[in-house]
């Protein structure tokens, strides 16, 4: 498959919409909470860059946003997604900065950040590649980059965690929000997102340097850093 992606904005924006409600819990739930251990770790990780602004994209209800203001509460952060109901619980659970702004088209100048993060945002986007060099270029050269996001573990435990994928979740997310279809695809999604050396390949493609990956919980999810 080339750099692009068949997601639908429309579609995605309004899946997330209808979930916005409930989205926090039923992530704790069917990550049985590790979700919350990655962002930590990843909140470390920015936390060593010492930003000084940062913008968190596909920011969502907050979760990796607040995570790293509590890190860097010294850091101008702000949290931007196409999504404005998921958005309203970033603002309530305390994200002090929120803008409703699409990824592949952010409404920043050039080289206004020092780092830019996005957590389980990538994935969900019409265009990865478009994203990433959007991303770039709202980095000063030099920011960092850093993508959290679902890969597929390697080895034995491939096949159970797909059968959990795309037999379990989708029933046990659709029992939670009561929004089945909302989950369908997020084992397709998975599958087609570019993971490890594929991911890496991509990312410097879009002109970034020093990418590297980081397997977490048995290469359930993946952590991406790079400079732009
Ligand atoms: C799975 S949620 C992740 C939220 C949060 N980052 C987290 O870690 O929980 C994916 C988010 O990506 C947002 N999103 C998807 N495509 C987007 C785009 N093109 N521009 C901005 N936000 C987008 C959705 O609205 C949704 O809030």
């Amino acid at each position: 498959m080339a750099d692009g992606t068949i997601q639908d904005p429309g579609y995605v924006r309004e899946a997330f919409a209808r979930i916005a409600d409930r989205y926090v819990t039923t992530n704790h739930v069917l990550s049985m909470g590790t979700d919350i251990l990655w962002r930590r770790k990843v909140a470390r990780i920015v936390k060593s860059w010492k930003p000084r602004r940062l913008l968190d994209v596909a920011s969502g209800t907050g979760d990796l946003a607040l995570e790293i203001q509590d890190a860097c509460p010294e850091c101008d952060i702000i949290a931007s997604d196409f999504c404005a109901e998921m958005l309203v619980h970033a603002k309530e659970r305390g994200m002090a900065k929120t803008l409703v702004a699409d990824a592949l088209d952010l409404p920043f100048a050039d080289a206004e950040f020092d780092a830019v993060t996005v957590a389980f945002g990538l994935r969900n986007m019409a265009d990865y590649a478009a994203a990433l060099r959007e991303m770039r270029r709202v980095l000063k050269p030099g920011g960092h980059l850093l993508i959290l996001d679902f890969s597929l573990p390697c080895g034995p435990l491939r096949a159970p965690y797909r059968w959990y994928l795309h037999r379990v979740l989708p029933k046990l997310a659709g029992w939670l929000t009561r929004q089945k279809d909302a989950y369908e695809y997020l084992g397709g999604s998975i599958e087609e997102f570019p993971m490890g050396q594929s991911m890496l390949d991509l990312i410097g493609r879009c002109g970034y340097t020093d990418a590297d990956a980081r397997p977490q919980t048995f290469g359930v999810a993946s952590i991406y850093t790079a400079v732009a």
